[in-house]
């Protein structure tokens, strides 16, 4: 169903107006996508079905996908999730609000449509102003993935969700671009050993200091016994229409990088490239569009371009667009590395020593 979609933008003067305005819409279970300092997200009520069943219309999401329910307090956890191991409120006093979701036991009312008919639930709160004042002011916990269209990168600013999704949602509150550009960090705290389910925001090196018998309950290795992959549709995510070739490791990466646009040129292709500042200098062939992650050793900066320049790229209706995974697996940047391995179709990993014919 097409219909209006608000835009309500966020500045001193309108501020409360504003907030009050999409807090209303979603009191009667309609839809709002707000900024959160991660990326922004897609709202409605977390515990009434009607509500949540139009998030996944709006972004065609898989029903067995899980959300993640948004508060604006810490206390709220409670209202939401029983039996809460004790370490859980050592890492909610660490990181929240933040960018760390934590899995736990749902209370029986939360929405199976919410938990993806799982007996637990995410629940985040979320470090922006506008987020804890629009849960605020809504009164009720707020379910909320990212406001992407299913299998595209996240938005990071309110022009990606309104490309996305205007006129399948009823409102965009514009705070303007987030602060970190990648996804929270997911951690399963219902299981003997905390599982980190996908790294995100805050680094595991971090989590450690609290937990230092964390378990990682997804692929963080280099994929290095399938040096070209071609993984497959359940794979794909964070996903351009274009073709997406990673190129991963730290040996020679630039070398291989201008090996494989001339591949791509010699087939008549159009090639873009979303590449670190230090990869850029040495490329050959200025014949490919170039978007600039930043500097590899400035890693927010990179995560925070990272949405950003796969959609920039993917607009100009590339063939191929060629990625410099030539960032450390560490903090930030394995959220990094793990974003680009889920949206590539083809990935390379650069062995030291390897031929590269230049
Ligand atoms: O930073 C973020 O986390 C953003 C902002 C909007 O808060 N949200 C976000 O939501 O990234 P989404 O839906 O795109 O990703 C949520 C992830 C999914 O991988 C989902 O499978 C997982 O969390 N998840 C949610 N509930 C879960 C549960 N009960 N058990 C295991 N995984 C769960
Ligand atoms: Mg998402």
């Amino acid at each position: 169903m097409v219909r209006k979609t608000e835009i309500l933008r966020i500045n001193s003067s309108n501020f409360s107006e504003s907030i009050s305005k999409a807090a209303e819409i979603l009191k009667n279970r309609g839809t709002v996508a707000f900024p959160t300092e991660t990326v922004y997200g897609l709202g409605a009520n977390a515990l009434d079905s009607i509500s949540v069943h139009k998030i996944f219309s709006a972004k065609g999401r898989p029903p067995d996908n899980p959300l993640i329910v948004h508060i604006a307090s810490k206390e709220q956890v409670r209202d939401i999730s029983e039996d809460i191991p004790d370490n859980t409120f050592l890492l909610m006093d660490a990181f929240w609000p933040g960018p760390l979701t934590l899995i736990l036991k749902r209370k029986n009312f939360v929405p199976d449509v919410t938990t993806g008919g799982l007996n637990t639930v995410a629940i985040r709160m979320p470090d922006n102003a506008t987020a804890i004042e629009l849960i605020k002011k809504a009164g009720v916990p707020i379910a909320a993935p990212s406001a992407n269209i299913s299998g595209k990168p996240s938005p990071t600013t309110a022009e990606h969700v309104i490309s996305d999704l205007y006129g399948k949602i009823d409102a965009i509150v514009d705070g303007g671009a987030v602060d970190i550009g990648v996804e929270s960090t997911v951690v399963d705290m219902t299981s003997n050993k905390p599982i980190l389910l996908r790294p995100g925001g805050i680094g595991v090196e971090d989590l450690k200091k609290y937990i230092p018998d964390i378990e990682t309950g997804y692929n963080s290795e280099k994929l290095t016994d399938k040096k070209v992959k071609s993984p497959g549709m359940k794979y794909i995510h964070y996903s351009p229409s274009s073709k997406v070739v990673l190129v991963e490791g730290f040996y020679r990466v630039s070398d291989k990088i201008n090996q494989v646009i001339s591949d791509y040129h010699k087939n008549g292709l159009y090639v873009g490239l979303l590449v670190t500042n230090e990869t850029a200098d040495q490329i050959t062939d200025k014949n490919v569009n170039i978007f600039l992650l930043g500097n590899r050793d400035n890693i927010k900066k990179v995560a925070n371009n990272l949405f950003k320049g796969l959609r920039t790229l993917d607009n100009l209706n590339l063939d191929v667009i060629i990625v410099d995974g030539s960032i450390k697996h560490e903090g930030i940047g394995s959220a990094v590395i793990n974003r680009l391995q889920k949206a590539a179709n083809e990935i390379i990993v650069l062995e030291e020593g390897e031929y590269i014919e230049t």
